[in-house]
């Protein structure tokens, strides 16, 4: 369960109000999808949500921890041991292999079955590659994998399909949904193409920093159900 209470949050001294008064519950082993314009505020909601960045003002409670509260240090342990994150630029070290980045995911959790979640993206091929010699969409999926080995307790994508076709991001997002119905874990998902919010339990809608409605989905949708 994660409960935000009346988040604030500015950038460049206060020009820019990227959240307005956001609240919010997620119940535990759900999923939410997050949908809006750009620079609605969903990417700051999510690193807020998860601990990476504080709010202004307000507070977020998750896993029964009051992560307003905490240290940086406190942050950086609470993220290590409960939060997977597929970040919208990927984020890769440039200087590991495929193999080796899901490793570092895997390694958190003492996974040792991490080729499973490589193979699951698509790219037991590529194990020794080096990021740089990826695409765009290989390199999310290599994202993907690592979040998804790390065996995290809530799971916060921001678009992870957005590089990636039709078929393999279906075939994906059809993996993270199975890992999640076995794990049990919840999980957040920014994602511009509304077909997929179908998949989730519910659909978070934000405009200009605030969220203006949450939609309740009473039957998700199989990734091989939505439309694309
Ligand atoms: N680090 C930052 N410094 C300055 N402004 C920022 C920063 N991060 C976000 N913003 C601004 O805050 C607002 C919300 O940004 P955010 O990234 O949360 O939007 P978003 O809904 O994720 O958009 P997109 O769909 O394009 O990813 C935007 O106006 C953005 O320019
Ligand atoms: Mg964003």
């Amino acid at each position: 369960m994660i409960t935000a209470t009346d988040l604030h949050k500015e950038f460049n001294g206060g020009a820019v109000k990227a959240l307005r008064g956001v609240s919010l519950t997620i119940k535990q082993g759900s999923f939410v999808a997050i949908i809006g314009a750009s620079g609605s505020g969903k990417s700051t909601l999510m690193n807020v949500l998860s601990g990476l960045e504080r709010a202004d003002s307000g507070t977020v409670v998750a896993c029964g921890q009051d992560l307003s509260a905490m240290t940086d240090k406190q942050l950086n342990e609470f993220r290590r041991e409960y939060v997977g994150f597929v970040f919208q630029q990927y984020y890769l070290l440039p200087h590991l292999s495929v193999e080796k980045n899901v490793r570092l995911g895997a390694d958190l959790a003492g996974n040792k079955n991490y080729l499973r979640e490589i193979e699951a993206v698509g790219l037991a091929d590529k194990l020794k590659a080096m990021p740089s010699a990826l695409s765009g969409g290989e390199q999310q999926r290599v994202c993907i994998a690592r979040a998804l080995a790390k065996k995290p307790q809530i799971l916060f994508l921001d678009e992870p399909t957005g590089a990636l076709d039709e078929s393999t991001g279906r075939s994906v997002l059809d993996y993270i949904a199975k890992l999640k119905a076995e794990r049990g874990f919840t999980m957040v998902m920014v994602t511009h193409n509304r077909n997929i919010a179908d998949m989730a339990d519910s659909v978070v809608e934000m405009n200009s920093g605030k969220i203006i409605g949450v939609t309740d989905n009473p039957s998700p949708k199989s990734a091989y159900e939505i439309g694309w």
